[in-house]
């Protein structure tokens, strides 16, 4: 260091770094190696791999390789463990929980350096953010946990829950799993990433300390090969995973069928929106803590830089004049504002795709090129002129690198943040609230920060649309992540499956006579009736084997069709909620007026009793009357997260929604399934019972004649497993339910892997008279969660 004089000649930052004798005492205590925390204590280790540093490039420690049988004995050891866990009251388990936070929060500044240590981010960064948002979400929990009877009625703790987390943010995002978790009375096993598994050990040893009863909470190191065994564990429950979109792809497919519950934290490529109206040098600050906060290993950072044109220029010079402030260096330095990258592949990664940016000709910037001599350090970087198609426009990089692109109206703005597979975060900068609160409604994502960005609460759900994933963490919807529904089953149904003994282009011969029976039916695509592409149509048979009319035999080319209509009827969600139940009663009442007709059609086609027949209708139009009256009231929720924001969780539809329903209960399921989707915003495809379609073609007129716009509701009829599986691989569906046999469920989830659909299938027969509620309406809605300051 300089002398005083030349100090204040330069007001150059001193070194300034963090003590780190005691993590470095505690890595020397275990250099013989870690083991896996199975079962409330440590195992021998064995398969050791290396920890490093990826600041220095040194070799910190050494941890296990967990094996299948490793696995097995953590999920033996959950399971076990569960029951009792599950029993302990909910005021015990919160107990255990503050304990946990307590815990937590003595140790801050050990697991602050050992993060650092592990991962390379600024002291600053887990000091400040990373663990006192961990002791956050444990007393968060604590919280849930003796709530969670009175809070969630109706639910029961899901089980064993496998949990694998990413490096970015080792402890939080171990916190994020394991709080809520165990606050809902599961057990858990998780596998922190290969690069940074040192806090997840050190949070082992802390559980110890705080007393919490042996299994439930075991931890296994080891890379992707322990997490694929997690995954295909036949004892686990359920599976949250956050990482990248291609490995929550496989998880989709290698736990499609099992009937484990899943939630998927993936990638992102995030807009960070700046209006002209905006202030700048906030949206500077904001910029900054979007993309080089954690080196822009963040799944939500703003990595898109949107920028209206006319200040474009302005913005990009305010940015490199605040990117030459920026110190990178050694993350134990508390004036370090730039870290390490994670580890060296991860550095080539950034590096390669650099590489492609620059062969298309882009321009960058960086500050300062000069960096640390050993490490994985990449400087802060703007690139700028990317047009949307670009690589890099594309590419979740995962750097601290920041695409910039121009837009000249809002609407173009709002087409460039949506122009992206993911849908995770987005961040609006303008004065105008009007504007901000109108496009934040229109991006589709997870998370929209209005004139802020990366803020993270316990008490805010945090989750992606598309190929963000789906489920939320935090908060009463990611509680919910973490509980089941104790819905009633009824024994599988008897009903048999459809003959579709194909009748290229027969006339309906042989068909029941009487004016009502005596039609094929068509398929019902953007208000309309259509003949299906293949001119074929079966016969559907009374129980008797007679022919009580005929039904279009739908394909692909008609899921295509329909799919297309009901992407155009979008505008149905951005209707009022008043209005679409207005609509919904409308229908309600036209099906009451009907009843008899619709009785004499389940007759003939299931051979019902009279007195049956009347009971479902009359529960069909009951059904359809509650989702009238629900339409306008499944509100969303302001969440009482930081001071001076308000944190609005929208219920939004998730868009076109594919529908397949069972045999059974040909209307009921049908008006069970359809009318909460619609009630919500949401178009559907629907594929109704095949054995019995008729009551749901019948229906057609019940629509037409209650004014649900064209392509809200689309009926597609024939064989429902080869529908369902076009449903599944289109990519222009965002959600589908399944109920159906277990072949067609396990195709419904592995199939919708492609866009990442959400699903939501039942492969055991279902009491439909009671298959009502506020669960529906949660499964066929997403919830945004739009943070707006205020104040000056
Ligand atoms: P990754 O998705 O491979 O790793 C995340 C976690 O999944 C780790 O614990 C890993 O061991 C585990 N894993 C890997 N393969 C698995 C499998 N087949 N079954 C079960 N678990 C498995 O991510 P990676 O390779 O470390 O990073 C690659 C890219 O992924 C990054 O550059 C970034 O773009 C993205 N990523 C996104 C994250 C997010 O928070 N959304 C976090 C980490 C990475």
């Amino acid at each position: 260091m300089g002398v005083i004089k030349d100090i204040l000649r330069t007001m150059d930052y001193g070194p300034s770094p963090e003590g780190s004798e005691h993590v470095k005492a505690w890595l020397e205590e275990h250099k013989s190696g870690f083991g896996l925390f199975v079962n409330g204590a440590f195992t021998k280790p064995h398969d050791l791999f290396e920890v490093f540093n990826p600041a220095t490039g040194e070799g910190i420690a050494r941890a296990t390789q967990g094996s299948p049988a490793d696995v097995d004995a953590a999920v033996a050891a959950a399971r076990k463990a569960q029951a009792k866990w599950a029993a302990l009251s909910g005021f015990e388990r919160s107990k255990h929980l503050y304990a946990l936070a307590r815990h937590v929060q003595k140790r801050e500044r050990f697991l602050s350096v050992l993060e650092t240590i592990d991962n390379g981010k600024p002291i600053r960064e887990s000091r400040d953010i990373d663990i006192p948002l961990v002791a956050h979400h444990f007393y968060h929990h604590a919280g849930w946990a003796s709530l969670i009877d009175s809070e969630f009625p109706g639910t029961k703790p899901v089980g064993v829950c496998g949990q694998i987390i990413p490096w970015n943010f080792p402890l939080l995002m171990l916190a994020w799993k394991i709080a809520p978790a165990l606050a809902a009375g599961n057990t858990v096993v998780l596998k922190p990433a290969e690069y940074t598994p040192l806090t997840a050990l050190a949070f082992a040893a802390i559980c110890v300390e705080a007393g919490l009863p042996q299994g439930v909470v075991n931890i296994v190191t080891g890379d992707g090969a322990t997490g694929a065994a997690l995954v295909a564990h036949t004892g686990v429950d359920k599976i949250a995973f956050t990482g990248s979109t291609e490995v929550g792809r496989a998880i989709r497919q290698a736990t499609a069928g099992t009937g484990k519950k899943l939630s998927l934290e993936l990638g992102g490529k995030s807009p960070f929106v700046v209006f002209e109206d905006a202030d700048l040098d906030s949206a500077v600050e904001g910029a900054v803590d979007a993309i080089w906060f954690n080196q822009g290993q963040v799944c939500c950072a703003g990595s898109r830089l949107l920028v209206a044109e006319s200040v474009a220029e302005a913005l990009y010079a305010k940015l490199r004049a605040r990117m030459a402030n920026l110190r990178v260096g050694d993350p134990l330095d508390k004036s370090t504002d730039v870290g390490a990258i994670v580890a060296p592949a991860q550095l080539e990664r950034i590096k390669r795709l650099m590489r492609e940016g620059e062969q298309e000709g882009l321009e960058f910037f960086r500050a300062d090129e000069s960096l640390p001599a050993r490490g994985c350090f990449y400087p802060p970087t703007l690139v700028t002129g990317v047009e949307p198609a670009s690589v890099l426009a594309r590419e979740e990089i995962f750097g601290p690198v920041l695409v910039a692109t121009t837009f000249r109206t809002p609407d173009e703005a709002v087409a460039l943040a949506n122009n992206t597979r993911y849908g995770l975060a987005a961040s609006v900068w303008t004065e105008n609230v009007n504007r901000a609160l109108e496009v934040a409604a229109r991006i589709k994502a997870g998370v929209v920060w209005i004139n802020s960005t990366n803020m993270f609460d316990a008490a805010s759900g945090f989750g992606g649309y598309r190929e963000s994933g789906f489920g939320r963490e935090g908060g009463r919807e990611g509680v919910l992540e973490y509980r089941t529904a104790d819905a009633p089953k009824i024994k599988p149904s008897s009903a048999k499956p459809a003959r579709l003994n194909a009748a290229p282009g027969l006339p309906p011969a042989g068909a029941v006579a009487g004016s009502e029976l005596d039609r094929t039916a068509k398929l019902y695509i953007c208000g309309k009736q259509a003949r299906p592409d293949s001119g074929y149509s079966y016969a559907v048979l009374d129980p008797a084997g007679r022919e009580v009319g005929l039904a279009g035999l739908g394909n692909r080319k008609d899921i295509r069709n329909a799919v297309e209509a009901a992407a155009k009827a979008g505008s149905w969600g951005a209707a009022t909620a008043h209005n679409r139940a207005q609509v919904l009663y409308y229908a309600a009442e036209n099906l009451s007026a009907r009843a008899a007709e619709f009785a004499r059609r389940l007759r003939a086609m299931t051979g019902a009793s009279a007195r049956a027949a009347e009971a479902e209708v009359e529960a069909s139009i009951r059904r359809a009357f509650v989702y009238a009256g629900y339409a306008d009231k499944f509100d969303g929720a302001v969440h009482a997260t930081r001071s001076r924001f308000v944190t609005l969780a929208m219920n939004e539809p998730w868009g076109v929604m594919g529908i397949v329903c069972p045999n059974e209960a040909p209307l009921l399921a049908f008006v069970s399934l359809v009318m909460p989707a619609i009630a919500m915003g949401n178009c559907v495809i629907a594929v109704p019972s095949a054995s019995h379609p008729l009551s749901a073609t019948d229906f057609y007129s019940i629509l037409d004649t209650s004014d649900v716009p064209a392509g809200v509701v689309n009926i597609v009829t024939g064989e429902a497993n080869a529908l369902a599986k076009t449903l599944a691989e289109h990519d222009g569906v965002d959600a589908l339910w399944y109920v159906g046999d277990a072949k067609g469920a396990t195709e419904a989830e592995a199939l919708s892997a492609g866009n990442l659909k959400a699903t939501w299938v039942s492969a055991s027969a279902v009491d439909w008279r009671q298959a009502e509620g506020r669960e529906f309406l949660r499964r066929a809605t997403q919830v945004k969660n739009i943070w707006t300051p205020y104040g000056e």
